[in-house]
């Protein structure tokens, strides 16, 4: 496995291959463009990118809420061909360091139950099972709810 990807903050030039990535990762609740390019300058979000120029080979978007210090992971992806090579991992771990960076003590995410891969990768990053969500998805889909806390320099 070689790191030769860049973990950057997205820009607007970004959006066409973060749309691209959004329909080949996700089938339920996609991002549209218009939300993508609201969350770029965001106080609330913060949208992180996989940069192997010039290809965008995965991104991960995070939710903040003022005077809140629990962060919400709201996605995250990495290009079909592009994974199994620590990327996801790279960008959860970058997305900590971002709620961290803004005073957040915990991160919170929700995955489909039937996501094997996504589940393991949150369960081995030190998420723990918080709760069971029937019905979650637009498709009827259960989640589940993952919380990590978030030590200062961990
Ligand atoms: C989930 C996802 C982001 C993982 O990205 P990735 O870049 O392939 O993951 P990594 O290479 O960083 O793998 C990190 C760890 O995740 C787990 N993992 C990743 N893919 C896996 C798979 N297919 N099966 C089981 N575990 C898997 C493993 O624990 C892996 O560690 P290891 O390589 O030491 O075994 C990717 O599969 C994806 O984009 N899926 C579609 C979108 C999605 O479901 N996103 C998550 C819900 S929001």
């Amino acid at each position: 496995m070689t790191a030769d990807f860049r973990l950057r903050r997205a820009v607007p030039a970004d959006l066409p291959a973060l749309l691209a990535l959004e329909n080949a990762s996700f089938s339920y609740d996609r991002m549209s463009a218009r939300q993508f390019r609201r969350h770029l300058d965001s106080p609330s979000a913060l949208l992180l990118v996989a940069d192997d120029t010039p290809a965008l080979l995965g991104s991960a978007l995070l939710f903040f809420r003022e005077h809140s210090s629990l962060a919400r992971l709201y996605s995250l992806a990495t290009a079909t061909a592009a994974r199994g090579r620590g990327i996801g991992r790279a960008l959860l771990a970058a997305a900590e360091a971002g709620a961290r960076a803004r005073g957040c003590n915990r991160l919170r995410l929700e995955v489909r139950q039937d996501n094997a891969a996504a589940v393991q990768l949150y369960e081995t990053q030190g998420y723990r099972r918080i709760a069971a969500l029937d019905s979650y998805y637009d498709d009827g889909a259960a989640a589940w709810r993952y919380e990590k806390p978030l030590q200062a320099g961990s």
